[in-house]
């Protein structure tokens, strides 16, 4: 529908309406309601003032950089991270092995078991 709506301004118009094809400013609607998408957002059929927020999460707004959504809760990137649905502190984990959070720089994922590295020695000991 944006494309349709592009191609109608393009044909009415002249030199003055590049700027409007530049600013990403849409009218939408949310829930019968029209509004712009630079002003507002709509999640679960509710409207929102928009500021860093560019995502839903259960409901609610957040912003994508600062926040995470997992399973519907919104939680903080640096300290957390989300495993399968859960919510878990970070510490220096960066990964997930099923519903475990672990360390890539020390161990890997094998079939859902995390093994931490054995430094100089190609095997493996498993994490816990
Ligand atoms: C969506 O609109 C309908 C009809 O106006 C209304 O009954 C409903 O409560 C609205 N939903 C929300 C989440 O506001």
């Amino acid at each position: 529908m944006q494309t349709a709506l592009r191609l109608v301004w393009l044909a009415l118009c002249v030199a003055g309406c590049v700027g409007w094809f530049e600013t990403k400013r849409y009218m939408k609607f949310c829930n019968g309601t029209s509004y712009m998408t630079d002003e507002k957002i709509c999640c679960s059929k509710r409207l929102f003032m928009r500021y860093d927020n560019d995502a839903c999460c259960g409901g609610l707004p957040h912003d994508s950089d600062e926040t995470g959504c997992c399973a519907g809760l919104q939680y903080k990137l640096d300290s957390y991270i989300c495993c399968q649905g859960k919510v878990e502190p970070r510490r220096s984990r960066d990964s997930c092995c099923g519903a475990l959070p672990y360390d890539s720089s020390e161990a890997e994922c094998h079939d859902g078991e995390i093994y931490v590295r054995y430094h100089r020695n190609t095997r493996y000991i498993e994490y816990k």
